[in-house]
């Protein structure tokens, strides 16, 4: 535990301001549309992610929210603050992690957070306590003297979010914070942001296109050719595209299937197989082989993932970019059943 209080920032601009606010917010780049429209709300604390292909319209959202872009459409606030009129009220709230790496190679990590906290007016007397519990904060403490060339991409990385939180903001952007880093690291960058947020109760907003890092997420927004097609917990998302699946490939589809259908399970017949819906899969798997009574050859699970909500909701896969592509069974299973 670090202990060394947040110096007071002003006030949020009118009581009950949420941390981030955003009403219709666009963006046109003369024939390109790179955000159509986007509306949602942050809480203070909340940890929120955009979950969208490449060219989804992302980073464009995040320069808006950060004054880097100004929006061509809608209005968006942080801490009441409108981005466009009182730019620099929110950037005094807020840090931001690029998705590129903006970190200076030939400079230390301690200098390069440094040169940081006089770009944001960290006062004196304050910038070395700030840098040291950004370093220990990311477990860089030890490494704080040696340049930034010679880190690993998931240490460089730990460092830009240290620089992020330098200045003590209300508010982190982080856009792709771990992309390209291996699962291991990708674990532990997570341990340092979701520790900013207890310890510090910051704001995170983040985007990937990684499924499994939108599962940090408090609330997930999908996003999709700038605009926002889904937005809600992860859990809520999942059960809005329907139950699990049970898949069996039995002996005897046709007597699987009356029996199941007998004993009032929700069943579908399949070329080969006979699939199930049921609340809870793993739970339900031994019913339902009893209730087939015939002999079973397989059976296969199957719980909705963000995957498959987002195919749910775009009709294509997130990692096929703007592609399509062939959909595999288990996937067809919600899309036809829609
Ligand atoms: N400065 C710009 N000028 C013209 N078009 C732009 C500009 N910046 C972004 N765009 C376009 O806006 C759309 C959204 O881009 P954006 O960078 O916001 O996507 P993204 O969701 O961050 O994608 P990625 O996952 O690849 O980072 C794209 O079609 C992009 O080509
Ligand atoms: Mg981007």
């Amino acid at each position: 535990m670090i202990e060394q209080e947040r110096s007071p920032l002003p006030p949020a601009a009118h009581e009950g301001a949420h941390a981030i606010e955003v009403d219709n917010l666009a963006k046109r780049y003369g024939e390109v549309e790179a955000v159509k429209g986007v509306s949602f709300t942050v809480e203070h604390g909340e940890v929120f992610a955009f979950l969208g292909p490449n060219g989804a319209g992302k980073t464009t959202t995040i320069r808006m929210l950060c004054t880097l872009t100004q929006p061509t459409g809608g209005r968006a606030s942080i801490d009441g603050y409108d981005v466009s009129t009182r730019a620099r009220d929110v950037r005094q709230r807020i840090g931001l992690v690029f998705q590129e790496q903006t970190l200076d190679q030939q400079l230390t990590a301690e200098e390069n957070l440094r040169f940081h906290a006089v770009l944001y007016g960290v006062p004196k007397s304050e910038v070395d306590a700030r840098i040291d519990r950004a370093l220990r904060m990311v477990q860089l403490i030890d490494r704080r003297s040696d340049l930034v060339s010679t880190f690993s991409g998931g240490m460089a990385r730990r460092l830009e979010i240290a620089r992020g939180m330098l200045h003590t903001p209300a508010v982190l952007f982080l856009d792709e914070p771990t992309i390209g880093l291996d699962p291991q690291t990708r674990a532990l960058m997570w341990e340092d942001v979701l520790r900013l947020r207890r310890e510090e109760g910051v704001t995170i907003f983040l985007t990937t296109h990684y499924m499994e890092e939108a599962e940090y997420a408090d609330r997930i927004a999908i996003i999709d050719q700038g605009k926002i097609v889904a937005l809600d917990t992860s859990g809520a998302l999942k059960r809005t595209i329907g139950a699990d699946t049970v898949e069996l490939a039995t002996g005897n589809d046709d007597l699987a299937a009356k029996n199941l259908e007998a004993a009032g399970f929700n069943i579908k017949r399949g070329d080969d197989e006979v699939v199930a819906f049921v609340e809870n899969g793993e739970a339900q798997v031994a019913s339902i082989i009893a209730a087939a009574g015939t002999p079973i050859r397989t059976v296969k699970v199957h719980r909705p993932t963000l995957e498959d909500v987002f195919l749910h909701y775009t009709g294509r896969q997130i990692r096929e970019g703007q592609g399509g592509g062939p959909t595999p069974p288990h996937f067809m299973h919600f899309a036809r059943r829609r």
